[in-house]
Parts: structure tokens; sequence; C-alpha cells
């Protein structure tokens, strides 16, 4: 078969993630500052056909089955739809999906499901408009909640939401978040706060960690483990809520870390490989390919960089240091 993305742990690359965007319509304060950053100059970007030649050659070349388009918002760059159609025009076709803010979903949720999007995840971290406007920095809730609902009408399933709890801001609102999720049929996940905020305010005492998170919810329902839904590679652990078949996830990348199974690989809106979330160093595809450089060469230094990942993301060591790229210019 073809040589495939592998590192010196034994871990297999399968998972990629590609950021379309360093921008965002909303601020949320665990991601970026209400200024907003220096986004990356027009020209630094990946073309549309640029980002479609490097998928394109991570699913035939590398063992590439999953493509996840990301930010900043994915839905502010305009060739998306263009992008997901060429995705799901390659062959193996991938497995399609959207890490989204949710607004203008309302609008494009249809035309992307047609263009072959298969599923969207959407960050939704409060049901209330006046906290909504204090952790996001902008008054959009309705447009969050209206694309919700789009999705799921496109078909867009299942349609899972991400939430961030933040201690004094909305972490009283795990039981009513995931009332809602049940209500509309959403799967909802609530996922530990990560030192990745352009900020660098992440504090430990401040994070909400999977035990509290799980600790919260136990006031309003009953949670066991999934025993069906083993964690794999997946970052979520997923509990019965109240005997099943509805679920909730827990994903605690800082004190239930999953780096051991990790299966992704990340690709910068400038065209930069990061072997991990974390990582300290990038891969260049972005200028090998401007250079002139062939398929094979540039799956040769993918493959290189992919190779050099660590074990894991060391937050708790000592020396740990944020990655300099925040995580709105990542991707998530
Ligand atoms: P699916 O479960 O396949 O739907 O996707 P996902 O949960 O991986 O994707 P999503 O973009 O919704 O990310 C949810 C959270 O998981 C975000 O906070 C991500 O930053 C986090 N996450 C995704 N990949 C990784 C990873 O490789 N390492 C860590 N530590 N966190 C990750
Ligand atoms: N820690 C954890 N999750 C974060 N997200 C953004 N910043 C952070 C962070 N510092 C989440 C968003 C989105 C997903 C891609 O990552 O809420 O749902
Ligand atoms: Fe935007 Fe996502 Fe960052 Fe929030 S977490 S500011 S929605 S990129």
């Amino acid at each position: 078969g073809a040589p495939v993305l592998v590192d010196t742990f034994g871990r297999t690359a399968t998972d990629l993630r590609v950021s379309l965007t360093d921008r965002c319509n909303l601020r949320c304060s665990y991601c970026m500052p209400p200024e907003g950053l220096d986004w990356l100059p027009k020209p630094e970007l990946l073309t549309d056909d640029e980002v479609v030649r490097l998928v394109g050659l991570g699913v035939r070349e590398l063992g590439i089955t999953e493509v996840r388009y990301t930010g900043g918002e994915p839905l502010l760059r305009r060739g998306l739809a263009g992008i997901v159609r060429s995705t799901a025009e390659l062959a193996p076709r991938p497995q399609i999906s959207l890490t989204t803010n949710g607004i203008g979903l309302a609008r494009t949720a249809a035309p992307l499901a047609d263009a072959g999007l298969d599923r969207v995840n959407v960050s939704l971290d409060t049901l209330d408009p006046a906290t909504f406007r204090r952790l996001a920095n902008r008054d959009r809730l309705p447009d969050v909640l209206s694309g919700l609902a789009a999705a799921r009408e496109a078909g867009l399933e299942p349609v899972k939401i991400n939430a961030v709890l933040m201690r004094g801001i909305n972490d009283h609102e795990a039981v009513p978040l995931l009332r809602f999720c049940l209500e509309h049929g959403y799967r909802l996940r609530f996922i530990e706060q990560m030192p990745l905020d352009a900020q660098h305010g992440w504090t430990r005492e401040n994070m909400i960690g999977a035990d509290e998170i799980l600790d919260r919810l136990s006031a309003g329902f009953d949670l066991a483990p999934d025993e069906a839904h083993a964690r794999g590679s997946a970052p979520a652990e997923t509990f019965l809520v109240d005997g099943g078949p509805e679920t909730v996830g827990v994903i605690g990348s800082v004190t239930r870390p999953f780096c051991g199974a990790c299966d992704r690989v990340r690709l910068t809106a400038d065209g930069q490989i990061r072997n991990c979330l974390f990582a300290t160093e990038e891969s260049n595809l972005r200028d090998a390919l401007r250079g002139g450089a062939t398929d094979p060469e540039i799956a040769d230094r993918w493959r290189k960089s992919v190779w050099a990942k660590r074990a894991g993301h060391g937050i708790d060591d000592p020396s740990f240091l944020q990655p300099a790229r925040p995580m709105s210019a990542i991707g998530g």
C-alpha cells in the first residue's frame, strides 16, 4: 500500500485538519483578545487550488481518510464550498467535516451539504445572550442557534456541539447546555480549556477539568461510561445520559490526554504542516509548492514532519511553552 504518515511512536496520521483562515467574527476570550490579532497577509495564505492540491496529495498518497476544515472561522473563507466540492471528488473519497462557530451556517448549511460536506461541529458555550456577548465579545447567539438548526435540517449529522466552560462565566451552564442539546438532537462535548489563547491567559486553576465537568453534570443527569464507544483515537470520552441512547462527551485534553492514540496532522492556512496542536516546529509546504516542488517531494517533506512528532503535548512539563501560533491560526 501507499506509504503512510507514521511517527516514531508507531502512530499513523489519517485525520487531516486544515485551517482555511485565521480570521474570525467572534472574539471568544479563551482564543483571542477583543481587538483581534494581526491576521495573516493574503499572499501568504494558500489559494483554493493550493489547498486542494495538498489535501489531494494527502488523500491519494499519504493515507488521509478524514479531512476537517477549520479556522479561525472557516465560513469566512469565500471558496469554502468549492474546496469542499473538490475534496469530495477525491478518490478514495475522504470523510469531510467542518468545525465552525455557526455564524453563517443558516445560509450555507444546505449548499455545503450539497457540495459534499458530511457533518459539522459547532461551538456553543452558553445559551444566555448576555453571557454570549461577554464571552465572545459579539452579540451573535441567535445566528449560532439558527445555524445549528439549519445544519440539522441539511442532514449534516451528527451535529456535534463543543462547549468550553470558563470559571465564573459560564460554568453554571453545564446542565442547561446538555438539556438543550438533548432536546434538539445535538451531540454535546465539553472541552477542557487548553493553553492556546493568544493572550496567554490560561491558568490551571481557572480551567474546568474533566472531573469538575462530570461533577457538575451529575447534578442533573445520571452518567455512565459508554462502553460501546471506546475512546480510541477520538478526543472525547463519551458517557450515556440517563441510561442512553443519548450521550455527552468530555474532551479532557489536559487532564486526560489522548496523545498516545493521536491520529491527527494539521495544515495551517499559510501552508505549514504541524504534527501536533502544540508543535513548536512547522514544515513549510507552501514555499515548497510555490518553489516548484513535485508531489513526491512535498509528500516526503510531509512524511518527515509527521515522523518528528513528539510523544505528547507536554503541558505538565515544567519547561512547557505555549506554541507561538495561537489556536485561531492553528485550527483547533
Ligand atoms: P470529531 O470528534 O471527529 O467530530 O472531531 P474533533 O472533536 O476532533 O474536532 P473539533 O474540531 O470539534 O475539536 C474539538 C476539540 O478537540 C477542540 O478543542 C480541539 O482543539 C480539540 N482537539 C482536536 N484535535 C486535537 C488534538 O490533536 N489534540 C488535542 N489535545 N486536542 C484536540
Ligand atoms: N482550549 C480548548 N478549546 C478551545 N477552542 C478554542 N480555543 C480553545 C482553547 N484554548 C475550541 C473552540 C472550538 C474548537 C475548535 O476549539 O471552542 O469549538
Ligand atoms: Fe473564533 Fe473559534 Fe477562536 Fe472563538 S474559538 S474566537 S469562534 S476561532
